[in-house]
């Protein structure tokens, strides 16, 4: 690529992250309703989230974290109540972490073989306690080859829960995904495939922008961006309650068409593909999303840069 090209994507790229707002992370509807004197009365806190502890999460934490099998149960409620005493976001509330997204991902074979096998980096945008991270290295990915982020600190009540503070040492870098002038301009340019999962439907279609934005700062030619999060069969967007931000809602279409805009400010070029689960299908209860559209559903995908 001829170097005045690449001058012009820097300058592009740095121009949307400039305008990008870096507050608003902290999810206000649900501290609003969170019931700060009884978290018990939010609707995103389910008192006994055991149903959402797979088979295979409770084999993890049983053989590699070494969890009694008896006290499994009230490990992962005293875990999820430091987590919720951080941030009241709703997947915390109702334990959706129990179950880790990303191998269930269509990429992720090839987000595996691409670290394990190819020697790419993987940065995660959002990577709260680290359970995604943790099932990748259990799947043979280096752990020198994988960045966590979050603009809190979630990180170390992730070695509390899986138990793991001398064995596990992925980097973990505290930063706001939207402050271009943060420690995330360490990675500019140099990320191979980031994960973003639950992260950039906390903002409305502006926001996606410049939060996409900043994703394609990090990256370089043949970077994947993968991740999923919370959508409708039509896209919309959710205004959880009065006076908050709105949330946009993807569509397969409306996400593309971000991407498009983003590939137009940002003098990159993407390819996106994408897929469409139910709630169902992720083993979630629609009762818990009594918040969102009733034509809710999850959004994952991955847009590769390919200019
Ligand atoms: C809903 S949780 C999802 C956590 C995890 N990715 C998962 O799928 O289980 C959203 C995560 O993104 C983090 N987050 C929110 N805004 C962020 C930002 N601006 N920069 C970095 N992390 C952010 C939160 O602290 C939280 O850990």
């Amino acid at each position: 690529m001829a170097s005045n090209q690449l001058h012009t994507q820097d300058q592009a790229q740095e121009k949307l992250a400039e305008t990008a707002d870096i507050n608003g992370t902290d999810p206000e509807y649900a501290k609003q309703l969170a019931g700060n004197s009884d978290k018990t009365k939010s609707p995103f806190y389910n008192a006994d989230i055991s149903a959402k502890l797979t088979a295979k999460t409770r084999k993890f934490l049983e053989e590699y974290s070494g969890i009694p099998p008896a006290e499994v149960v009230s490990h992962i409620h005293s875990v999820r109540d430091k987590a919720w005493a951080i941030r009241a976001y709703p997947c915390i509330g109702n334990g959706i972490y129990l179950d880790p997204v990303l191998p269930k991902h269509p990429t992720y074979q090839k987000v595996l073989s691409r670290i394990r096998d190819e020697g790419a980096t993987l940065l995660e945008i959002g990577s709260f306690m680290g359970g995604d991270l943790r099932s990748l290295v259990a799947d043979g990915a280096p752990t020198n080859h994988l960045i966590a982020t979050d603009v809190v600190r979630f990180w170390d009540l992730g070695s509390e829960m899986f138990n793991d503070k001398e064995r596990f040492n992925c980097r973990f870098v505290q930063a706001d995904m939207m402050d271009a002038q943060g420690p995330l301009q360490e990675f500019n340019h140099s990320v191979d495939i980031v994960h973003v999962s639950k992260v950039l439907h906390q903002w409305d279609w502006e926001s996606q922008a410049k939060a996409c934005g900043r994703l394609v700062q990090l990256s370089r030619h043949n970077t994947m961006i993968v991740g999923d999060q919370m959508g409708g069969v039509t896209a919309h967007e959710l205004l959880p309650y009065p006076g908050l931000p709105g949330m946009w809602m993807h569509d397969e279409g409306s996400w593309r068409k971000l991407w498009e805009e983003v590939s137009v400010l940002t003098n990159t070029k993407w390819e996106a593909e994408t897929w469409v689960r139910s709630i169902e299908d992720m083993g979630w209860e629609r009762s818990e999303y009594g918040w969102l559209r009733e034509d809710a559903n999850v959004l994952m995908f991955v847009v590769t840069r390919v200019e």
